[in-house]
């Protein structure tokens, strides 16, 4: 089995590993440099893992899937979308990048992880004891997934007519959002220019221009740029600056605090 995951700031990434460390198939990033079409006419059976955002899939993972589109033909899929709360139907939305019967899907789930969002005024930093607790979760949540997969059991998190109209309230109104986001970067004054977010930009969306940090309006709205720039310099379609960054389950479980 393949899993092909996207992460902007790691909890994705943490679950498709976890996954796939218990089924033993292979996990790579779609960042990744790697020959996505060996692998996909290798595996017959694919998991797909990504963060939701409005309810959606983030444009990277859509843009991604419409590339290899040929190659996923008649495969079986497994999906994963990880969020902060609540998506609705978040997992289902990446059926919808399908025509009907061009693949078939044999489970998906959410799987609440910390939140990434850093910068608006009514979200907390998610502290020690609670990303301890998504993690537990997580885990008793990934055991079953791994049971129902090995016995065949199909369950679709997110394709219920309740759940699609749920997610339908954010997820119609996302992609105006996500279009105006795409080029509203901002990078405030105090930017020392270390190019940090030109570097670790999945979208390579940023670039130093004579020690200018310039965007070209292709951003993804992934967070990763806003939550590790050091400075907290920069900030993407939220123009509050942020308090705190989320850097991922593992740091804040290294620092303790
Ligand atoms: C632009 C954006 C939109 C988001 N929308 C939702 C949402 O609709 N529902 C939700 O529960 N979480 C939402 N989140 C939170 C993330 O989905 C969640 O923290 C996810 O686990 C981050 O995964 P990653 O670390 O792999 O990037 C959103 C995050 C971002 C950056
Ligand atoms: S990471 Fe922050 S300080 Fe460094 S170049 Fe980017 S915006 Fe400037
Ligand atoms: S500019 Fe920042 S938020 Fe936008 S895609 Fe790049 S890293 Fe992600």
């Amino acid at each position: 089995m393949l899993t092909l995951y996207f992460s902007g700031t790691g909890n994705s990434k943490y679950i498709a590993r976890l996954f796939s460390r218990a089924v033993g198939a292979r996990c790579t990033s779609i960042e990744a440099d790697s020959d996505f079409e060996w692998a996909m006419n290798r595996y017959d059976t694919m998991a797909f893992c990504y963060p939701v955002y409005g309810s959606r899939v983030p444009r990277i993972m859509r843009e991604f899937v419409a590339e290899h589109m040929d190659k996923l033909k008649g495969k079986k899929i497994i999906i994963f979308a990880t969020q902060m709360m609540f998506s609705g139907d978040g997992a289902r939305a990446f059926a919808d990048l399908f025509k009907p019967g061009w693949v078939e899907i044999i489970y998906a789930e959410h799987f609440n992880m910390p939140n990434n969002i850093c910068n608006t005024p009514m979200l907390r930093p998610p502290g020690r004891r609670k990303v301890l607790e998504y993690r537990r979760k997580a885990k008793v949540k990934m055991k079953r997934v791994c049971s129902d997969i090995s016995r065949g059991i199909v369950r679709k998190r997110g394709f219920s007519q309740v759940a699609k109209r749920l997610g339908g309230i954010q997820g119609n109104a996302w992609p105006k959002i996500e279009e105006r986001a795409k080029s509203d970067v901002r990078i405030h004054d105090d930017c020392i220019a270390c190019n940090l977010c030109v570097k670790i930009c999945p979208m390579k969306n940023l670039v130093n221009e004579d020690g200018v940090i310039k965007q070209l309006n292709n951003c993804t709205v992934c967070y990763r740029c806003v939550n590790r720039c050091p400075k907290q310099a920069i900030t993407v379609f939220f123009h509050i600056r942020p308090k705190w960054q989320y850097k991922g389950m593992r740091e804040i479980l290294r620092e303790g605090k």
